[in-house]
């Protein structure tokens, strides 16, 4: 083969690297969303990771670990809210329209979510392996009953 075209093999191979390399993995794309609403998609990601890690504490009998993670819960709890500007719900959001047309509701689903992350802090603080596990479960029934009226499928 000749050195010319052992140099156009490269460069094609260099093409083809850096481009595989600059579209970004969907999963950290979030499917192209922007501002807001990539903002609170985040805090979703992360409220879910952190609601496995708290389930494997759970079972590890790690309660310090529960109320770490139930308080980052909390916390965005706590700010939800001001993450819903009025109809911020651009493609590719999932909210539905219905949080702004019954937002007292929906701040009511935010309240039970709080409510639901500080039982669990103040649960994994007793030490109490009962109720913690309770208190864990009526925590995720919080952010699946909000999701089944307030997020698209
Ligand atoms: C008060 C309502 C509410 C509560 C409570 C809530 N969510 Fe959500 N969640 C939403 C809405 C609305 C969206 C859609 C946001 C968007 O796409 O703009 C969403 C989106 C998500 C997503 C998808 C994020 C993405 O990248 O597309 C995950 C994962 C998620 N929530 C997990 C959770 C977990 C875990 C909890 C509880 C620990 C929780 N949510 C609590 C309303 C809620």
């Amino acid at each position: 083969m000749s050195k010319l075209k052992l140099k156009a093999i490269a460069h094609g191979l260099f093409v083809t690297l850096t481009l595989s390399l600059s579209s970004p993995p969907a999963a950290l794309a979030h499917k192209g969303a922007t501002g807001i609403v990539k903002e609170r998609m985040d805090k979703f990601k992360a409220s879910e990771k952190a609601t496995k890690r708290i389930k494997k504490a759970l079972s590890q009998g790690d309660t310090a670990m529960v109320v770490a993670e139930a308080k980052f819960l909390l916390s965005w709890a706590r700010e939800m809210e001001s993450f819903f500007p009025k109809s911020s719900n651009q493609p590719p959001s999932e909210a539905k329209d219905e949080i702004w047309l019954q937002w007292d509701d929906f701040v009511g689903a935010i309240q039970s979510f709080d409510n639901a992350a500080q039982a669990l802090i103040d649960d994994a603080a007793r030490q109490d392996p009962r109720t913690v596990s309770w208190a864990f479960k009526e925590m995720a029934r919080s952010c699946k009953s909000c999701h089944q009226q307030f997020r698209e499928d």
